[in-house]
């Protein structure tokens, strides 16, 4: 029989060509995530032999055993947090994501924020449109310079350093942590003049003018960001966050934005997520915050790359063959 495979919401237009060149395709037209029941229904009556997923949609051991033709789960994401990977490895069943092809857009983004909070450009236009702007003022909405400032990278993966890369340009040392030195890393950046210097949490939080995380979202990073680590921070200091929301403690974010621990914070990523607007972290909006709706890997071509990958993987995994990127290997479960 021609293998069936459940797409949860409609993803660029060449990752579905590819796939109904070979299987039977059903996709989910509603833009809001479907829940588990409806998932699990889906994958049952369809006997799916693959389900693409977004990263809103959680896939835990009963929607892997929904139908027992499943061999492959594809996420349109390089982040796989949503996805129980211990019971599809139990199960035996393949996880596909998509790294690597986001990286340089999501580090793009980043520093979309990085400026937007250095020189409160949100804000400058909210004031424009406003009306507000009357005269040339010589102390109007100053900011703080990015040049010649510190950058901390919290996660040297591949978005981390694509994003210390960037630095080249503006003239800013950079320091970073995680669990390891990573010599291969600092040694790339090396080549193009950027020198990461290797330091502990709290040497981070305490030298960075920019702390940016770029860590997976686990056991080990939930709440990275909480009120001691907030504390330590400079007073002018800004927060990214283009990883996951969880990364950052949503409750002491606020509080460090009302009591003036940290200078702004920009996100594209929350807890929760989305951020519903009557949400009280939103009224230190575009003062101190600025919030785009989990963008960082939002370019046409982009997206595209990421349906195609998405294609790809699950192509791999109905013909048994090891999946051009599993997050089982890239999780080291495999
Ligand atoms: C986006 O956050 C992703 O994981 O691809
Ligand atoms: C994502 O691709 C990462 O490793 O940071």
């Amino acid at each position: 029989h021609t293998p069936t495979v459940y797409v949860t919401r409609e993803i660029p237009e060449v990752g579905l060509e590819t796939l109904r060149e070979r299987y039977e395709v059903v996709v989910r037209t509603e833009k809001l995530p479907p829940d588990q029941a409806e998932v699990r229904a889906r994958l049952r009556k369809l006997d799916a032999d693959g389900l693409v997923c977004l990263l809103s949609d959680d896939v835990d051991g009963d929607v892997l055993d929904a139908s027992p033709d499943l061999s492959v789960v594809s996420t349109f994401s390089v982040g796989y947090d949503h996805i129980d990977l211990a019971a599809a490895a139990e199960r035996g069943i393949a996880v596909g994501h998509t790294p690597g092809v986001l990286t340089e857009t999501t580090a793009d983004l980043t520093w979309a924020l990085l400026l937007s909070c250095a020189r409160r450009t949100v804000e400058a236009h909210a004031y424009v449109e406003a009306g507000e702007w009357e005269v040339w003022g010589p102390t109007l909405l100053t900011g703080a310079d990015v040049h010649g400032s510190t950058l901390g990278i919290v996660g040297l993966g591949k978005i981390g350093t694509a994003v210390a890369r960037r630095t080249a340009g503006f003239g800013m040392d950079v320091v970073y942590t995680g669990p390891n030195r990573k010599p291969g890393r600092e040694a790339e950046l090396g080549d193009v003049g950027v020198d990461a210097t290797y330091v502990d949490r709290d040497r981070l939080l305490v030298d960075s003018d920019v702390v940016s995380l770029h860590v997976p979202l686990t056991q080990a990073t939930e709440e990275w960001i909480g009120e001691a680590e907030l504390r330590r921070m400079d007073d002018d200091a800004i927060l990214l966050n283009t990883s996951r929301g969880g990364v950052v403690d949503t409750d002491a974010l606020d509080t460090a934005l009302e009591r003036g621990w940290i200078g702004r914070a920009g996100l594209d990523v929350t807890d929760p997520e989305p951020l519903p607007a009557e949400h009280p972290l939103l009224r230190h909006a575009p003062e101190r915050l600025v919030v785009t709706p989990h963008v960082g890997s939002a370019s046409v071509g982009t997206r595209d790359r990421m349906a195609e990958m998405a294609a790809a993987n699950v192509e791999a995994g109905i013909e048994g063959r090891e999946l051009p990127h599993s997050a089982l290997r890239d999780a080291g479960l495999k």
